[in-house]
């Protein structure tokens, strides 16, 4: 029984010396052509390899980030459990990024890099943070970590979710009476939805029409799920002030792309978080762990919902 390993030999190592450290019982590889592959039990990587059926005893496919969306294209058998990356390394970066995309926008930030270009010294109008609703579409592990994260700025915290949820401190929404009663009511609107056949293209011209005007969106789920002209002519014609948008499709932006230059568009690329190896191996030990005990690993991904 065997755990492979199929990212870079950086990270590869820390995970090795964490598992050497802590199940020392199961052999750890990081290089496919020395293993034998009918002893591949548990498999880690970020896309899923063509040759996946010679592991014939393959039990866990764990990504080794987040999403699992880039796993869907591939033909995993069905009894393979698909584990994403639960980790507290991922959150604490999403949180800042999430802090960092709102403030940009309740802050005027492009605005401010635009004039700083133009060499314009001009004071903007400022909401303060009690006016300023934001919006959280997907109230899942980041999604309630970066709510948690924007409580103390005194922001009014709405999300929205599938299944109904309760969270201290913020209005929840489910379903789609309960979408559009949010997004009407959301001046900045942070997607942290997974993508699948329902999130695709979730992010339209009807979604950007049905918020206030002057809203903003801090994008950092899936490039997929934005339709990215009619996140242009929004901000062309002065209904949305702003994005912030960390994924894109395709990643990356070929050149000439229309968001490179964009002055109401602060573009970064795919970012906003990166899976910390140290917190993923102790991650991934307790999850085999957990596996050996007969439990659900954190993170199992219901196939059939496709997150
Ligand atoms: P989770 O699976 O924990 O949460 C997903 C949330 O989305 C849940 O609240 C779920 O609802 C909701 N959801 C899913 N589908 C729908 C739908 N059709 N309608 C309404 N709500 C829906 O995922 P995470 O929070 O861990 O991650 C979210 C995504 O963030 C990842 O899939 C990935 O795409 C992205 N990501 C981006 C990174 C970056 O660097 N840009 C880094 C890491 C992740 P319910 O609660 O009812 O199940
Ligand atoms: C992830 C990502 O899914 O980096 O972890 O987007």
């Amino acid at each position: 029984m065997t755990f492979l390993f199929n990212s870079d030999a950086a990270r590869g190592r820390i995970f090795q010396d964490a598992f050497a450290r802590e199940i020392p019982d199961l052999p750890f590889s990081m290089d496919p052509a020395t293993v034998d592959p009918e002893q591949v039990r548990y498999l880690m990587t970020w896309t899923v390899p063509e040759n996946l059926a010679r592991y014939r005893n393959l039990e866990v496919l764990f990504s080794t980030g987040a999403g699992i969306d880039q796993f869907r294209a591939a033909s995993v058998p069905d009894e393979v459990k698909i584990v994403r990356m639960v980790e507290e390394g991922i959150v604490r970066m999403m949180q800042e990024y999430a802090v960092l995309g709102v403030l940009s926008l309740h802050r005027n930030l492009p605005a401010y890099l635009a004039q700083q270009q133009a060499e314009v010294w001009k004071v903007l109008p400022q909401a303060q943070a009690a006016e300023r609703r934001i919006g959280v579409l997907g109230l899942g592990n980041l999604g309630q970590a970066v709510l948690e994260r924007l409580k103390p700025f005194g922001f009014p915290l709405s999300g929205w979710s599938r299944s109904a949820r309760e969270i201290e401190g913020v209005r929840c929404f489910s379903g789609e009476d309960g979408l559009k009663a949010m997004v009407a009511a959301t001046d900045v609107l942070i997607c942290l939805l997974p993508l699948t056949d329902e999130t695709r293209g979730f992010l339209d011209a009807e979604l950007f029409a049905s918020l206030p005007a002057g809203a903003g969106l801090v994008h950092v789920g899936r490039g997929p799920q934005l339709d990215q002209d009619a996140l242009l002519a929004a901000l062309d014609s002065g209904h949305m002030s702003g994005a912030v948008i960390d994924v894109t499709d395709p990643e990356p932006l070929p050149p000439g792309h229309p968001f490179w230059r964009h002055p109401r568009i602060l573009l970064t690329p795919h970012i906003a978080s990166i899976t910390q190896p140290h917190t993923a191996a102790r991650a991934v030990i307790d999850n085999i762990n957990r596996l050996r005990a007969g439990l659900d690993p954190v993170g199992l991904v219901d196939r059939q919902r496709g997150y």
